[in-house]
């Protein structure tokens, strides 16, 4: 090995010992922001590599009973292009978005549909860890959804969850939800399409639907799109970037990236339904 191939090895060396350190440091922030019990660093644990598509707005896990409160991004790795993690202000929406959408939203609420069909993604099996179909109902009357076994021994799932919601520290109404992430209309155009050509609109792996199961129009969709990206704020990640935010005020996207990425997700501080009452 050469001189100057051995000063490179040594300032790699060097490099991804300081990122070390820094990615401590980041551990030790979010292990005091967040009691011990609750808190995760669920990772990524490894380097992620180009998504061309982007990441829809979403607040981490409204759709479920219960969410975290404290989200944290901690940036190990600036993709070489993209892969921004814009971010928005949910009581803005709240406030902009067109009144009688609004009390729709507020009203009938969002339902969530996942299809589980075999030798497609993940499979209720694998989901629910486990073979009995018993098990697959207790588990989803506990969790407040509805399962339905469907043709083939696949099953779909649904859960009505709130669109809007009062913040419990601040009092604020705040648009909270997931359904840019899950609207079919959401998909590139040419994954929608060919997923239509396989499946009924019913039977698409993951969509989400008024709360009384009628369809969200496309053009209400594409309304919701512009808001969110003319209400979003944007910042190119850099090396050791920590950032906190709270779950029901902020909601986040991802944009698509090149190259090599690695961003750190902690969160924590959990509630649910109950504790917005
Ligand atoms: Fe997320």
């Amino acid at each position: 090995m050469s001189v100057r191939q051995d000063a490179n090895v040594s300032s790699e060396l060097c490099r991804n010992e300081v990122r070390r350190i820094k990615e401590e440091i980041a551990r030790v922030i979010c292990l005091i922001q967040l009691p011990r019990w609750q808190q995760r660093f669920l990772g990524p644990h490894h380097v992620t590599v180009g998504h061309q598509l982007k990441r829809a707005f979403h607040n981490e896990s409204s759709h479920l009973p219960r969410w975290p409160l404290k989200q944290f991004f901690f940036c190990v790795l600036p993709a070489k292009e993209g892969g921004e993690t814009p971010i928005l202000d949910c009581r803005e929406v709240y406030r902009k978005v067109d009144k009688d959408l609004l009390k729709k939203f507020a009203d009938k609420g969002l339902m969530y549909v996942r299809n589980f069909s075999e030798g497609l993604d993940v499979s209720w099996q694998s989901f629910f860890h486990t073979e009995d179909k018993n098990v697959v109902e207790e588990s989803c009357r506990k969790e407040g959804m509805t399962c339905e076994w469907t043709e083939g021994n696949n099953l779909r799932i649904r859960q009505v969850s709130r669109a809007v919601a009062k913040h419990p520290k601040t009092g604020e109404m705040v648009f909270f939800n997931q359904v840019q992430l899950h609207h079919s209309s959401c998909l590139d155009s040419a994954t929608r399409k060919s997923m239509l050509a396989l499946f009924k609109e019913e039977d698409m792996p993951r969509n989400v639907y008024y709360g009384d199961g009628s369809l969200i129009e496309d053009g209400v969709m594409e309304k919701l799109d512009e808001l969110f990206w003319t209400t979003s704020v944007s910042f190119p990640w850099r090396e050791g970037d920590l950032i906190m935010v709270d779950n029901m005020l902020v909601a986040h996207a991802r944009q698509p990236y090149v190259g090599p990425r690695k961003i750190l997700v902690a969160m924590g501080e959990m509630i649910s339904g109950a504790d917005l009452n």
